[in-house]
């Protein structure tokens, strides 16, 4: 299996005293009057587990599913930090043996601070593991991984159909990425039970292959495993493409990503069946959640601000400069970038762009962890310049809040990008994203040359001169026409990115699905 990201924020005893029955009332209170039942199936919820964006869309979209009246749910696997961090836990079913797996139990509960209702499969034996979700110790997928994630899908499709909670059964069962692949596939095994699918594409690199010596302990039927519409794939078999295959409807994370991953280029081999598939593909933006990426209320920064006092911003970059070891000169600009250290995100690009960058006096302070190479890579440009360059090896959410709160710029070279969140919060923050054009920077970031409101800067072919153009650019702005540059800021801070229209999107999409049945 081919797991995701870098390591997470997984942590927490793994021990739990036995749950309680879980209170009817408690479960009912969601769901008083036939509102439509929305079942979200997924690995990650902020903050809790996180190892990248999908952690930030899972605690963000079904808080907005509710407020536009949908029963919107989530069921997680039983990691050591998603039980830890469960309020109002009760046992709903005992499942007994289930896909090796010696004791499967359904809790209920609710996240912590944001009370998203959430049933959680706890499975001792493939979950309670600490770390990354996906990775053991070594840093390898586990080798169960199939199992552990074949489990989710199965508990999935009967929690949605009603077999697990006698009082809720999901309208629409909403899998996102491979880990939740399988759950439309065991979902398409009854079908007269009423149960649409959504399948969400958050990033196609991570397919979850296994190999055919796992096939027979998934419990799938052989008609499942076909090549074109099953889930084989070139003699593996692919969570993923079982996603992609077995959904009612498909979705990605920006409109243009829905486009790029038709094509060879950006199709990591599965634009076959998209192709196929492309009438019931749908691209939705992500939205951020802005109350969580406030530059006005954040209490992680120094300083806050808004558009009316801009001029606070600044606070955040001396104090950063100064603790961070850069030259501290509120007239210097500083680029940040907060990332997986990865190809994707073009990182690479970034190191070498460096010299170019101290030419034109642009400072860089990064956080990221990731490939080994390119951690050693910025640590050694850290050390060589270190009052230019400042880079912070590892995962810290405080530290990315404050950077984000301190550059002028923020770095987002991706080679691909199927949405993106960091550009957006760099554009809530008036911190101007330099992006590649792909994906969701694409449909995100505007660099118009003609005087047109832009809000960031923007290069084409993800080529290290199309990054260096765009640095001379944001240079020649930033030292020439300091208002010019003040004016993209404000048109970057003025638009909205909250989940509203998007989680509207979904709506309208889970109704037409139903709509079909009628
Ligand atoms: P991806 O999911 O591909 O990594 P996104 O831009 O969608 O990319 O989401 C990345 C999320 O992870 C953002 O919320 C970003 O702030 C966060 N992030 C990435 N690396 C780090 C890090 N080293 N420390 C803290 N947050 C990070
Ligand atoms: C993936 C993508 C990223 C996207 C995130 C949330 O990790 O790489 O572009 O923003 O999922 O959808």
């Amino acid at each position: 299996m081919n797991a995701t990201h870098t390591p997470s924020s997984t942590s927490g005893s793994t021990q739990m005293a036995e749950p309680p029955p879980a209170r009817l009332w408690d479960r009912n209170e969601h769901a008083p009057d036939g509102r439509l039942r929305v079942l979200h199936v997924a690995t990650e919820v902020y903050p809790l587990v996180k190892t990248g964006g999908l952690g930030d869309i899972l605690a963000a979209l079904p808080v907005a599913q509710q407020a536009q009246g949908v029963d919107a749910r989530l069921l997680l696997p039983g990691f050591p930090a998603i039980l830890d961090g469960l309020d109002d836990v009760g046992l709903v079913a005992d499942l007994g043996s289930l896909m090796g797996a010696a004791r499967v139990r359904v809790l209920w509960g609710r996240i912590r601070g944001s009370g998203i209702p959430a049933y959680v499969v706890d499975a001792p034996w493939y979950y309670r593991r600490e770390g990354n979700p996906y990775l053991g110790p070594d840093n390898r997928d586990w080798p169960d991984n199939a199992r552990r994630f074949a489990l989710l899908g199965k508990v999935a499709a009967h929690l949605a159909w009603g077999d697990v909670d006698p009082i809720w059964k999901a309208d629409v069962l909403h899998a996102h990425d491979w880990h939740a692949g399988l759950a439309p596939v065991y979902l398409s095994q009854n079908p007269v039970r009423r149960v649409r699918s959504v399948f969400s594409v958050h990033n196609l690199a991570y397919q979850g292959l296994f190999s055919p010596d796992d096939w027979a302990t998934l419990a799938l039927e052989p008609w499942m495993l076909r090549p074109m519409y099953g889930l084989e794939y070139h003699g593996w078999g692919s969570f993923m493409k079982g996603g992609l295959a077995f959904s009612d409807w498909l979705s990605t994370v920006s409109p243009r990503y829905a486009y790029e991953i038709t094509t060879p280029e950006g199709g990591a081999g599965m634009q076959g069946v998209l192709l196929e598939r492309r009438e019931r593909l749908s691209g939705i933006l992500n939205g951020i959640d802005e109350t969580v990426w406030d530059p006005q209320t954040d209490p992680l920064i120094s300083a806050n601000y808004g558009i009316h006092d801009l001029g606070r911003k600044v606070e955040n970059k001396t104090r950063m400069q100064q603790e961070l070891g850069l030259t501290v000169d509120p007239n210097r600009m500083l680029a940040v970038m907060i990332s997986r250290l990865t190809n994707q995100k073009g990182a690479d690009l970034v190191l070498q762009a460096l010299p170019k960058m101290r030419e034109l006096g642009i400072q860089l302070a990064l956080l990221g962890s990731g490939d080994a190479h390119l951690q050693d890579a910025f640590r050694k440009a850290a050390e060589e310049a270190p009052d230019q360059v400042a880079v912070c090896i590892g995962y810290d959410e405080r530290l990315a809040h404050r950077l984000i709160g301190a550059g002028d710029l923020i770095l987002v070279p991706s080679r691909f990008e199927p949405c993106g969140l960091t550009q957006m919060y760099g554009l809530r923050y008036g911190t101007l994203p330099l992006v590649c054009k792909v994906g969701g920077l694409a449909d995100t970031v505007t660099e118009y040359l003609d005087g047109q409101p832009s809000n960031g800067f923007v290069f084409q072919g993800g080529q290290i001169s199309g990054l260096i153009d765009a640095l001379e650019r944001a240079a020649a702005l930033w030292w020439h026409d300091r208002s010019g540059w003040e004016w993209r800021m404000r048109t970057a801070m003025e638009a909205r990115h909250g989940w509203g229209p998007s989680a509207a999107e979904y709506l309208s999409l889970y109704q037409r699905l139903l709509g079909e049945w009628q």
